[in-house]
């Protein structure tokens, strides 16, 4: 009698323990309606696409669809109070399937160019799509800009996206399954966090980046070229006609490519044939999170800091935006209305034996963290 007295009294304890999970599990799902949201956006190769909403707590918002790991927009609030995206971005899933330059897209297996689409792990030859010229860039006709991730979103302290992508062996020309993770974090203060991992069962390339546009007076109609940019790098790599790097670590001083103080992007732009699209190779000695650029605008009084761990970013000034593409409002998207920050190992490494490695082997983890930290002055 007594052993049952007490099955019961451990029955009952288990049953109100789960009651209380159940309560927990609970509390954070309402935070989650507010904080994140999910929204059917279309269907594209047959799979459903989403639309999801991250609102931290000062009400700034990032929109991230899983159609290409695709950040659509970041809503902040400038020094006069208007509420505008510093990021170019469409509204709607047919904007992006009419296949705009990469805009706020994850960018892979490989980011920026590898020459003539070809490259040697071994005595093993590869050869890519060469959708740019006769180069590869970002990943190929189908990069990870165009697929569509699975996604869950994820509700912790802060507001976050998780991605996956099995990209397959030979997809793209690319050898072995590489199976990747895109994490996103919007924080209270504004900071998004942006975090890749990813393994392979045979060596690859990998050179994971996001390819935000940001123009953050958050008006195309004005361009970029009177925001103020810090890169810390006291070295860029040169370009070839094709904007493949000649292999040479040339030194920024005394040039246009001297962003290592604050300078206007369109003070020593006319300098630069065909205007900025360059792999700046950052001081850094190690691969911690750090502090490497930094991007002003004094018109809305916006400041955004990126922290890598990467050791170079491509910075972009949007040179062959033309006027094609349009925002959602109806704006011409015209040269120069946006910049991008890329993150990244540099371009064509896989054919210069002195860059910093980008192949990733069986065992080993890919990891790769960055963030965009926007404030006012
Ligand atoms: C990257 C490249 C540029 C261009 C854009 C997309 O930034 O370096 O040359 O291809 O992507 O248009």
């Amino acid at each position: 009698m007594k052993k049952i007295k007490y099955s019961f009294i451990i029955a009952l304890i288990i049953l109100s323990s789960c009651n209380n999970n159940s309560e927990k599990k609970q509390m954070p799902l309402e935070k989650i309606k507010d904080s994140i949201t999910k929204s059917d956006w279309g269907t594209a190769d047959g799979k459903q696409v989403y639309l999801f909403t991250l609102t931290n707590k000062q009400g700034d918002q990032v929109k991230i669809s899983n159609y290409g790991g695709t950040i659509t927009s970041w809503i902040s609030t400038d020094k006069k109070g208007n509420r505008t995206s510093i990021v170019l971005g469409f509204d709607s899933l047919a904007g992006y399937l009419a296949k705009p330059p990469y805009f706020g897209a994850t960018i892979g297996r490989y980011g920026n160019r590898i020459a003539n689409g070809k490259f040697k792990i071994g005595s093993a030859e590869y050869t890519l799509a060469q959708n740019n010229g006769k180069n590869a860039l970002h990943g190929g006709l189908k990069g990870f800009d165009k697929v569509v991730w699975d996604a869950d979103a994820i509700i912790d302290s802060v507001p976050s996206l998780t991605l996956h992508y099995l990209s397959k062996d030979g997809e793209e020309g690319y050898p072995g399954n590489l199976q990747v993770t895109v994490k996103f974090n919007f924080s209270d203060e504004n900071k998004l966090t942006i975090e890749y991992n990813a393994e392979t069962d045979k060596p690859t390339p990998v050179n994971l980046t996001n390819h935000s546009y940001f123009n953050l007076t958050g008006d195309v109609s004005n361009t970029i070229l009177d925001h103020e940019l810090m890169i810390n790098a006291d070295h860029y790599t040169p370009v070839d006609t094709s904007l493949i790097p000649t292999g040479e670590i040339k030194a920024v001083a005394g040039s246009a490519f001297d962003f290592t103080r604050p300078e206007k992007i369109g003070a020593r732009i006319d300098q630069v044939k065909g205007g900025y699209d360059h792999n700046f190779v950052l001081n850094r000695k190690d691969s911690t999170l750090q502090l490497e650029a930094t991007l002003s605008d004094a018109l809305s009084g916006r400041k955004l800091e990126v922290y890598t761990t990467e050791p170079g970013i491509q910075f972009y000034s949007g040179n062959f935006l033309n006027g094609n593409f349009k925002t959602s409002s109806g704006k011409p998207i015209n040269q120069h209305a946006a910049l991008c920050l890329e993150t990244q190992h540099f371009p064509d490494s896989p054919n210069e034996p002195l860059f910093p490695s980008t192949i990733l082997k069986p065992g080993q983890k890919y990891h790769s963290v960055t963030e965009y930290k926007l404030s006012l002055e």
